[in-house]
């Protein structure tokens, strides 16, 4: 079966179709970074509308890659969570493409869409897992016991790791959206000569915050001002380091108290290769194993949200015949399949 992905939830445009019987994928992706650099986040009226503008043409571009419309056996696209504009954009998109095509139409989860990513990979993680999900918007574990069948562990009572990542970027000048870039200088250095905390790891529970190490970020900063680049570089990498140690601890502590032996990691975060190296490490130490998407599938893509979708087309489940997104939703609110 060929099903279709559409993302639009934020300010990527990813189309996809995802062969369930070859597991072949056909996909582009469009990023409006750019158009975003100068306001320093994501303008949600310009999102809305880059996407109208680019998601029909890479949908054209992909129908003449598969060979025919009339190939497509479902439609799926991002229903939330993610900006209401950008939404509508691919919802509308989807809910034309099915009437005219007459298919099912399916909306999908933006967060199982990176959490089912790595199933993407040749090899597959196997269930139950514990899932780090690690985004600009978003973090947190997930006790993933099947597929559907999901309980938050913790979740970040303030900002997103991404998004501390950004705003930490922003501080040492660093063009947004500057996570990537924070880890490049963070690891261009070995070691720095300064140490910040690692949030909430003393008390028991696998919730997270980072706002306090944004703090401490500042502080450190604003003593130091104007920074050179060796002072950047180590600000860059003791913040690194104290993001990297504190997803570790908890991924770790998460693994103990499920006693499942699988960690997968998704979100754009989840790019990270200090994130990455630690986690290989230690799993491995513990008896454990992590997985990752490939590098492509970690930031928003549609080839997720095909693969989503097609698990659930499959399990029978179709969308009713209403534009409907849901800017908020529950991630443990999804029916188990
Ligand atoms: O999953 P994603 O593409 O979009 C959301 O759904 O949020 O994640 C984007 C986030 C941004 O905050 C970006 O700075 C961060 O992921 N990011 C990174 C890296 N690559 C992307 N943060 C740290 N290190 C990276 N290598
Ligand atoms: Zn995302």
């Amino acid at each position: 079966m060929k099903v279709l992905g559409i993302e639009s939830s934020c300010d990527e445009t990813g189309i996809a179709v995802y062969d369930s019987d070859s597991g072949q994928i056909w996909q582009r992706l469009y990023s409006q970074i750019e158009k975003h650099r100068e306001y320093g986040g994501v303008v949600p009226e310009l999102a809305s509308r880059d996407h109208v503008v680019k998601a029909a043409p890479m949908l054209s571009d992909i129908v003449q890659e598969i060979g025919s419309i009339d190939d497509i056996d479902a439609i799926t696209y991002t229903r939330g969570p993610g900006l209401i504009g950008a939404l509508m954009v691919g919802s509308n998109l989807a809910r034309g493409l099915a009437w005219a095509l007459d298919k099912p139409l399916l909306g999908v989860h933006h967060m199982e869409g990176h959490l089912l990513a790595p199933m993407l990979a040749q090899e597959k993680p196997e269930l139950p897992f514990v899932a780090l999900l690690v985004s600009g918007g978003h973090t947190m574990l997930v006790d993933v016991r099947a597929i559907g069948h999901y309980r938050i562990l913790g979740e970040t009572l303030d900002d997103a790791v991404g998004e501390a990542f950004d705003k930490t970027a922003k501080l040492l000048g660093l063009p947004y959206p500057g996570g990537p870039e924070l880890a490049v200088l963070a690891d261009s250095v070995s070691h720095s000569r300064f140490e910040f905390p690692r949030p909430m790891v003393n008390r028991p529970g696998l919730e997270f915050s980072f706002s306090g190490l944004k703090t401490a970020v500042l502080t450190m900063v604003r003593k130091h001002e104007p920074l050179d680049d060796d002072l950047r570089a180590d600000i860059a990498h003791a913040f690194q380091s104290a993001v990297v140690d504190t997803l570790r601890i908890k991924c770790q502590r998460a693994l103990a108290e499920t006693g499942y032996q699988n960690l997968i990691v998704a979100g754009g975060v989840g790019a990270n290769r200090c994130l990455r190296a630690t986690l290989e490490r230690v799993t491995s130490a513990d008896g454990a194993r992590v997985y990752f998407p490939a590098l492509e599938y970690c930031t928003d893509n549609g080839a997720m949200i095909a693969y989503a979708g097609a698990l659930r087309v499959l399990a029978g489940q179709r969308d009713e015949a209403v534009v409907d997104v849901m800017p908020r939703w529950s991630l443990e609110s999804l029916p188990v399949i």
